[in-house]
């Protein structure tokens, strides 16, 4: 029997609800394999917690949550709390704090999921983003505070080290992956320092494999690139700002946002992963029992191939696809399911 200890940190709006539905199918994937248990420690992290305490993470709470084999997190932001004080007090300081620098965000269109696309139906991406650098470095500084001659600066941090680890991540996964194909996104025609030392390092790293088909495409053409040539792409490497705005687009494009997962790894596991939807905390569509819980449950589904629950992973996964193919769709995708039905059928499959 192998046992892990996941950190349970629901956040924010809809992360409540998908966060619960995912953790009620992970219990019955876990009976059913019959040979992991999965032990929660819950976390109340969340902005009610920050207007209540004033801190998202209270002292030690990193070193505690240090201490699990991996955290499942569902989303952080409120209407009443400015976004950079949400983002910065609470998935920054895991993301950054427990060096988890590959991001990974797959898309691809699910059985019974349509694409917005025409011919979209074949997109099948792995979107690796940076993580702990780059534009989300928090670098920078306002002076003279709301007179004219206010300055502010935001400056993008490049560190050799940092890119040339996510270029080794991403030629890994794209070994990983049928296609063997990487695309590298930056903008060095314009940002001349920091994205031209990304291009050199990648065909650094390159050289190490040569079985990797690559191509360099310039963020902005990507997108149509993304839009109107989809089988031209299959593993993408891109900065932590880039590829955060092409992850959304590809999770559009490949049917909802609320379908798109994503793992936060520390590879080298020296600290825990967290694994998260992409999708947000949605207080639009809060407490309607109608948010979208597959994110979730794909995520859940990164996290257990992290755990080397493989099996599970899979079992997880083929239920999920047969949920959508069976069209059991939350409005998101058109559809008129709950998130509870969604979860009962995938558990019943399950
Ligand atoms: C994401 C999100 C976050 C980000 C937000 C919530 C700050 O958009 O995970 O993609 O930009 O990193
Ligand atoms: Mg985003």
């Amino acid at each position: 029997m192998r046992h892990y200890t996941i950190a349970v940190i629901p956040g924010d709006g809809i992360g409540q609800e998908v966060i619960s539905a995912g953790l009620e199918v992970l219990s019955v994937l876990s009976q059913r394999e019959k040979d992991f248990t999965l032990q929660l420690k819950h976390f109340p992290w969340s902005s009610a917690y920050y207007k209540k305490n004033g801190f998202y993470i209270p002292e030690g709470g990193l070193d505690e949550l240090r201490q699990v084999d991996a955290i499942l997190f569902g989303a952080v932001g409120a209407p009443d709390v400015p976004d950079h004080i949400s983002l910065w007090g609470l998935r920054l300081p895991i993301c950054q704090g427990f060096d988890q620098y590959a991001n990974v965000r797959p898309a691809r269109v699910l059985p019974g999921i349509t694409s917005p696309l025409r011919e979209g139906q074949n997109i099948d991406w792995v979107v690796i983003r940076e993580n702990t650098e780059g534009e989300y470095s928090g670098s920078g500084g306002r002076a003279h505070r709301g007179l004219p001659e206010e300055v502010a600066t935001e400056t993008s941090i490049f560190t050799r080290h940092g890119v040339q680890r996510i270029h080794r991540f991403a030629f890994e996964m794209a070994n990983s992956r049928a296609r063997k194909h990487l695309t590298l996104v930056t903008k060095s025609n314009a940002q001349r320092h920091g994205m031209v030392l990304w291009d050199e390092i990648f065909y650094e790293v390159a050289k190490d494999y040569p079985q990797i088909e690559t191509q360099r495409i310039l963020v902005d053409a990507v997108t149509t690139n993304m839009v109107l040539k989809t089988g031209s792409l299959d593993t993408l490497v891109a900065s932590n700002l880039h590829a955060d705005i092409l992850s959304d687009l590809a999770a559009a494009l490949s049917g909802s946002l609320g379908i798109a997962p994503t793992a936060n790894l520390n590879p080298e596991r020296r600290f825990p992963s967290m694994f998260e939807p992409i999708h947000g905390s949605a207080f639009d569509i809060t407490g309607k029992g109608i948010a979208n819980p597959i994110a979730t449950f794909w995520t859940a589904c990164l996290m257990l191939e992290h755990l080397g629950e493989v099996q599970a992973a899979q079992r997880l996964m083929s239920a999920i696809e047969k949920v959508t193919a069976k069209k059991l769709h939350t409005p998101d995708l058109g559809g008129e399911a709950t998130t509870a039905i969604v979860t009962e059928a995938v558990c019943d499959l399950i």
